[in-house]
């Protein structure tokens, strides 16, 4: 049983305030990709992967494609999608930070890719049309997120019939976590 002894309010502005406050971090996300991969991805880049995972080979993205990336953060995965997906394809990343956002535009125009857009927005209210997308991308975000059945919610509300959804992140399978664990500011945004 979940233990609720924080607002949500609160978990969020952590996990806001432990984003935006990452300085020059070294990409500890980056060692769960191949290097034909990475070389899709601008080194400056690089540096800025903070992932759990490896979610798009999980996608199968077709060409043409519309993917959405929750958390998308620097935007490795949505510059990965964007690749896959190609001209005839549109991938948009989405992030709780417009700094996060700032920088995954910068790094798409240095990749070249114009099929990608970023967006400022929360996982669980998402700036995206119903049914619009074939395919929805996570790497490390849901975690971070104190309602994360409101985030599945908004991923099926996005996903055209028929959509699919590749998810890289943390679980817990400890049913009871002790209270200065729940309410650890690390354990919630690290
Ligand atoms: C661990 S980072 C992963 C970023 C990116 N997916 C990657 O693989 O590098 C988590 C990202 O989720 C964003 N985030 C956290 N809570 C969010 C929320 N409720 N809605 C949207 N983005 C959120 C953070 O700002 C951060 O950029």
């Amino acid at each position: 049983m979940t233990r609720d002894l924080m607002f949500q309010d609160e978990i969020k502005q952590l996990v806001a305030d432990a984003y935006h406050d990452l300085d020059e971090p070294d990409g500890p996300g980056s060692v769960f990709y191949d290097d034909t991969q990475l070389a899709r991805i601008p080194p400056s880049a690089r540096s800025w992967m903070l992932g759990v995972g490896n979610p798009v080979p999980h996608a199968r993205l077709r060409p043409g494609e519309h993917v959405a990336d929750l958390g998308c953060g620097a935007g490795a995965d949505a510059l990965l999608a964007a690749a896959e997906v190609g001209d005839t394809g549109h991938v948009v990343g989405v992030d709780l930070l417009p700094s996060m956002v700032e920088r995954a535009r910068w790094f798409a125009a240095e990749a070249g890719h114009d099929n990608v857009e970023f967006v400022t927005g929360e996982m669980e209210s998402l700036p995206i049309p119903d049914a619009s997308v074939d395919v929805v991308v996570n790497n490390g975000s849901v975690n971070l997120c104190a309602r994360k059945s409101r985030v599945l919610a908004e991923a099926f509300r996005i996903l055209r019939p028929g959509g699919r959804m590749a998810v890289a992140d943390l679980t817990i399978h400890e049913e009871e976590l002790p209270a200065e664990v729940v309410t650890h500011p690390s354990a919630w945004a690290g």
